[in-house]
C-alpha cells in the first residue's frame, strides 16, 4: 500500500493550494477537513474526508484505511479579532484539536507532523527582521493557541517521538497561478482580497487603519508571502522530516515590507482601477512593522521564495476573483 500524506484543513486557503502542489509532486493525498471553513470545490472530491479532527472515533479508522505517513496539518481557526470574541472556539479547535490528531498519529505510529504556525506567536517584535529565537507574547487568542500547539508537539516529541516542523507564516497573499483555486474567507478580514473588491465592484473604497505609525508612510507595513511559496515549504518540511532530522520551528516571508499605502498603489497598476482609500483609526493590536527573517528556513530546507515581488503576487490574487468574482459559490 502506496504511503499517503494527510493534509488537514486541505480546503482551506493555504491547505488546497498546498493539496495542489504535493498532487503535481505526485505524492498520495487525503484530506480530512470538517468544512466549516473550508471549501469542497477547492478540491478534486475523491480526495476529502469531511470529518473533524476532534471525533477521534472517525479520524482513527482514515488512519486505518490509510497508510499514512506523514500529517500536513492545518486546520484551524485562523482570524484574530475573532479570536477576541471568542477564546472558547479557538482553544477548543485549534489546541484541543490537535491534542486528538496527536493522540490519533500516536495510536497509529504516524511520526510526521508539519505544522501551520504564524507570525502572531512573536506579538509586537522588538527587533526587526524576526528570527525563531526572538520572544514570544502573543498579543492575541489565535497567536497564543498556535504558541500552545508548538509547545504541545515539543512535549509530545519528548514522549512519543513523533517529529514535527513548525512553519510560522507571515502574509499569506496571491493564488494558485491557474486562476481556478484562491482566497475565500467569510467574514473577508485580509487587506488584499478586501482592495480588490473595488476593482470588482463589490465595495467603493479600501479603508487605511490608522497612518501615524513610526513608518516610512505611517502605515503598517508587513510581509506579504505568496501561497504557493508556502506550499514549496510545507513539501520541503516533508522532505526535511524524511530525513530523519530534528523537530525544527521556521519563519516563512519574504523578508521584504511593503505598507498598505504601497499595497494599495501596487493593486491600483495591476487592475488599472484608481481604488480610492480613506485613512481609518488604528485597528487594535496591530504591531507597525512585521517582517519575518527566513534564513533558517533558505539554510535548512533549500527553500527559496519564487514569486516574491508584490505585483506577481497581487496579479495572481486579482486573476483568481477576477474569474470567481463570488468565490466558490
Ligand atoms: N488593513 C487595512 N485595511 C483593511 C484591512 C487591513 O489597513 O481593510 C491593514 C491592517 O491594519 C494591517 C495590514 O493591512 O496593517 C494587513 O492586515 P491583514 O488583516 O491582511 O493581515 P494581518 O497582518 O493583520 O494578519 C496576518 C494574518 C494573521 C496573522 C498575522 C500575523 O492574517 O492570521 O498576519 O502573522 F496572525
Amino acid at each position: 500500500l502506496r504511503m499517503a500524506i494527510m493534509i488537514s484543513g486541505g480546503a482551506g486557503y493555504i491547505g488546497s493550494h498546498t493539496v495542489r502542489y504535493f498532487l503535481d509532486k505526485n505524492e498520495d493525498v487525503i484530506v480530512v477537513d470538517n468544512l466549516q471553513t473550508g471549501h469542497r470545490q477547492s478540491l478534486a472530491i475523491e480526495h476529502l474526508y469531511q470529518i473533524d479532527l476532534r471525533d477521534k472515533k472517525e479520524l482513527d479508522k482514515i488512519f486505518r484505511v490509510h497508510n499514512v505517513e506523514a500529517v500536513i496539518h492545518f486546520a484551524a481557526n485562523s482570524l484574530v479579532s475573532e479570536s477576541m470574541e471568542k477564546p472558547f472556539e479557538y482553544y477548543h479547535n485549534n489546541v484541543y484539536g490537535l491534542m486528538c490528531l496527536l493522540d490519533v498519529m500516536k495510536d497509529n505510529d504516524v511520526k510526521k507532523i508539519v505544522f501551520s504556525s504564524t507570525a502572531a506567536t512573536y506579538g509586537e517584535p522588538k527587533n526587526i527582521p524576526i528570527i525563531e529565537e526572538d520572544d514570544t507574547n502573543p498579543t492575541n487568542t489565535y497567536g497564543e493557541t498556535k504558541l500552545a500547539m508548538e509547545k504541545m508537539m515539543k512535549w509530545f516529541d519528548q514522549g512519543y517521538d513523533i517529529k514535527y516542523v513548525s512553519l510560522r507564516y507571515f502574509n499569506a497573499a496571491g493564488a494558485h497561478e491557474s486562476g481556478n483555486i484562491g482566497e475565500e474567507h467569510d467574514p473577508e478580514t485580509h487587506l488584499i482580497p478586501l482592495i480588490l473588491q473595488v476593482p470588482l465592484g463589490q465595495r467603493e473604497k479600501i479603508f487605511m487603519f490608522g497612518d501615524d505609525y513610526s513608518t516610512e508612510d505611517g502605515t503598517c507595513v508587513r510581509d506579504y508571502i505568496h501561497v504557493m511559496d508556502l506550499a514549496s515549504a510545507h513539501y520541503l518540511a516533508l522532505e526535511y522530516l524524511r530525513g530523519n532530522n530534528p523537530s525544527e520551528v521556521f519563519n516563512l516571508g519574504n523578508g521584504n515590507g511593503y505598507s498598505v499605502k504601497q499595497v494599495i498603489d501596487v493593486a491600483r497598476q495591476v487592475t488599472n482601477n484608481p481604488i480610492p482609500a480613506e485613512v481609518k483609526e488604528r485597528r487594535a493590536g496591530d504591531p507597525a512593522i512585521l517582517i519575518a527573517s527566513s534564513e533558517k528556513a533558505k539554510d535548512m530546507l533549500g527553500w527559496e521564495p519564487q514569486f516574491n515581488s508584490l505585483e506577481k503576487i497581487i496579479n495572481d490574487a486579482w486573476r483568481w476573483h477576477k474569474n470567481n468574482p463570488e468565490g466558490y459559490s
